[in-house]
């Protein structure tokens, strides 16, 4: 039997996932870990661009940690890590630093926002080199799929640009390029003002929020102000477009009859999202609660990840440095 392909992917500590999150990115990576070799790891150095404290730090580590099992991440198969405990991931960022062009960086969405944002003089260098770093986590693992949602698929362009770039400067394939998946359906998750779903928009919904505040979250999802007894348009309404994301079929066929009949008011079509989104995420938000303060139990789990993954790296690590002449031969 050929060895499984290694699917790779990172997630922030920061906060609650949202349903973009739990759907772009969680689900379908927790998806994959059936069928392929899963590497899955809570990006702590990315958070430390934001975060300045070390007990956040840590208790966001785990939190996120938590979320994961949650969601069906099984500890036994998929090795589930923090991207601290494998340091020699900035040291592959130094060496990509030095094929990196500025002008690739620059071209960077979340950097040309912060700009926009006018925060050209307050930006740190961390911020403007998180390409960079993302790229080291990605090769450092010789991973060949990275699922995310549609936002990172600019940052997988640019790690095969820096591998590419790696290769030609040392004349070899020491790198290898990996791909985005991105599940169609599920690639810009709409948050409640019908824009993208996103921390920095204020408009999420949080799937294990308690009952009240993820009631109040499908409330406030925003819709046109056609009266109670008319019939609506189930084409352009977020409400709709979130019901699919959760729902069966025959749930959205029926919901879009209700639309389109009449008497079914926005307030009904939310209702029936925010009791499909508990009924859904039931299972997660007991295990969630079960697990979430055993802080024994989650280090264990990153522990026994990092195990798993760093054979993987002192291998790469070492193809790298015989490739740059670095370190003692
Ligand atoms: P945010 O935009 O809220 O800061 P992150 O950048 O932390 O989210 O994203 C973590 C993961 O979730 C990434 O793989 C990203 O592509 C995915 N993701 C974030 N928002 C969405 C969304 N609205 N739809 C689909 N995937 C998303
Ligand atoms: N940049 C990703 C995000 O904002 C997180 C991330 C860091 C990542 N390193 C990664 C994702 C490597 C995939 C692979 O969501």
């Amino acid at each position: 039997m050929s060895k499984p392909k290694r699917s790779l992917s990172g997630i922030k500590p920061t906060g609650t996932p949202h349903l973009g999150n739990v759907l772009g990115m969680i689900q379908p990576a927790i998806a994959l870990q059936e069928e392929y070799d899963a590497f899955y790891f809570v990006a702590d150095y990315h958070a430390l661009t934001t975060v300045k404290d070390p007990t956040v730090m840590r208790q966001k580590v785990y939190q996120i940690t938590a979320y994961f099992l949650a969601y069906g991440l099984d500890p036994e198969r998929t090795a589930f890590f923090r991207q601290s405990d494998i340091p020699e991931v900035t040291e592959l960022t130094w060496m990509l630093s030095c094929v990196t062009h500025m002008g690739l960086l620059e071209r960077a969405h979340a950097y040309k926002a912060a700009i926009d944002r006018g925060e050209d003089k307050s930006i740190n260098h961390g911020i403007f080199a998180y390409p960079v770093l993302m790229a080291s986590d990605i090769l450092i693992y010789d991973s060949d799929v990275v699922p995310v949602g549609a936002d990172q698929v600019q940052h997988l362009e640019m790690t095969r640009d820096m591998a590419q770039k790696f290769n030609s400067a040392f004349g070899g394939n020491f790198l290898k390029l990996p791909e985005a998946k991105v599940r169609k359906e599920v690639a810009t998750v709409p948050g409640i003002d019908g824009r993208k779903m996103s921390k920095s928009y204020d408009n999420l919904i949080e799937p294990l929020a308690t009952s009240k505040k993820l009631r109040k979250q499908c409330m406030k999802i925003e819709t046109d102000s056609t009266p109670l007894e008319a019939p609506k348009d189930p084409d352009t309404c977020t409400v709709v477009d979130l019901y699919k994301l959760v729902a069966t079929d025959e749930e959205v066929a029926q919901m879009e009859q209700n639309y389109r009949a009449g008497g079914y008011g926005y307030g009904h079509a939310k209702q029936a999202l925010f009791e499909k989104l508990e009924s859904t995420f039931a299972t997660p938000r007991e295990k969630y609660e079960s697990i979430k303060d055993d802080e024994a139990y989650l280090e264990k789990v990153l522990s026994d990840g990092t195990q798993r993954v760093r054979p993987i790296v002192e291998e790469v690590m070492e193809r790298l440095r015989r490739a740059t002449g670095l370190g003692r031969p």
